[in-house]
């Protein structure tokens, strides 16, 4: 059995793990942890860096502490987290220290006052290279002893998510959300027709896919992206293996000559966001406005993506708004769904209380009242 510790978003993090290994056995969910069975720890390990929104990865040991210790040449460093029971934690270094030292081994815990580590102290102590971070883990009576066998780069991880250029205010698409939206999608040769700035595409570049395909209504955001996507290639010396663009109303979607000539396999967007509201500016009436023009582009979109017999994957994200406390869904836009795409699922029947009535996902930055809500779908036979 294989554990997964979980970013706080955690239903996002279960939907992106679930879709990177779909051959894995969901057994069990809580806040923190998501466990799979039945899937190869190397299988993990080949695929785990394309996880954005997991933690660390943890598998059961056989082996004690004891037993590495006494085969570290060196000072055994090591360290130990526990989940749930996490008050014994002071008690396990201690008497863990006690023991190794009755058996000869000179020893360092590095946990300090007795608490959990950071993934950034993880990685700086290099705790996983040398397969030193034992995870406790208390469920009621028992006891279990993990290890790690991956954990999140965040200082790569942080270089990627904040050196972009962008302004919040913009409502960008965090690019973060893209790479779950990416691996929702299986991550092949993407089209994202509302391309903006690229944001999705050059994530999906980032995520080893060389092909890349775009359309905007607006000419000047498809030459932008085309400068953006080109020099972000060229500055990470990565060699696209074929793109293309055209300026295009994605209404009349049937008329991309790239859906229907390239091999497109998934169209990863982010459906247009009108307008940014603030506290200020917000309404009842503005929202009704925003999603009137909207329902008009999505109305065209599936039906036309159905007339030319759509058939790949559709990862999209829609807005709802938050007014007073209160969360205005865009419900009309399921009407449209329902009756142009099978919504596919991201959870199994048995992970109870863990999916929107739409089978979605919602996601919100802070102080932003416009939030996402994400579907996965295909469009109906
Ligand atoms: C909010 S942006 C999309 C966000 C973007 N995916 C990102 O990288 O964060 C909206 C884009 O949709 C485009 N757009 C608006 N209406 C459109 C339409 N009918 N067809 C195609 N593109 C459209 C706009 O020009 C703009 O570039």
């Amino acid at each position: 059995m294989i554990w997964f510790a979980l970013w706080r978003e955690h239903k996002l993090s279960i939907a992106e793990i679930l879709a990177v290994f779909p051959e894995g056995k969901a057994v069990y969910f809580s806040k923190d942890i998501l466990i799979l069975d039945w899937i190869d720890k190397d299988e993990i390990l080949k695929k785990a860096n394309s996880l954005w929104w997991t933690i660390k990865i943890i598998e059961i040991i056989d082996s004690d502490i004891l037993d590495d210790a006494l085969k570290s040449e060196w000072k055994f460093k090591y360290w130990i987290s526990t989940f749930w029971d996490k008050k014994n934690l002071k008690e396990i270094l201690n008497t863990t220290k006690k023991i190794l030292k009755e058996n000869g081994v000179s020893s360092r815990f590095v946990n300090k006052d007795f608490t959990n580590l950071s993934s950034a102290q993880i990685l700086w102590e290099k705790l996983v290279q040398s397969w030193t971070d034992y995870n406790f883990i208390f469920d009621f009576d028992k006891k279990y002893i993990w290890k790690t066998i991956w954990i999140q780069d965040i200082y790569n991880y942080s270089k990627r998510d904040f050196n972009k250029d962008r302004d919040m205010q913009t409502g960008m698409l965090p690019p973060k959300l893209c790479q779950m939206m990416i691996n929702l999608s299986w991550w092949k040769n993407i089209y994202d027709p509302f391309v903006w700035l690229g944001t999705i595409l050059i994530e999906s570049i980032l995520m080893w896919n060389k092909k890349v395909y775009w359309s905007d209504l607006n000419q000047t955001m498809v030459e932008n992206s085309r400068n953006n996507i080109n020099n972000f290639a060229k500055e990470n010396h990565i060699v696209l293996e074929d793109s293309d663009f055209i300026k295009l109303n994605a209404k009349f979607i049937n008329e991309s000559n790239i859906l229907l000539e390239k091999e497109v396999d998934a169209i990863v967007t982010e459906w247009y966001l009108w307008e940014i509201m603030t506290q200020k500016n917000i309404s009842i009436e503005r929202i009704e406005k925003q999603k009137e023009s909207l329902l008009s582009i999505y109305d065209k979109f599936f039906l036309n993506l159905k007339n030319i017999d759509y058939k790949w994957n559709l990862v999209v994200c829609f807005p709802f708004w938050e007014i007073n406390s209160k969360y205005i869904y865009f419900e009309e836009v399921y009407k449209i769904i329902n009756e142009f795409c099978d919504i596919q699922k991201l959870f199994p029947d048995n992970f109870e209380n863990i999916t929107t009535k739409a089978w979605s996902l919602l996601y919100k930055r802070e102080k932003q009242l416009v939030w996402r809500e994400i579907f996965k779908l295909k469009i109906k036979a």
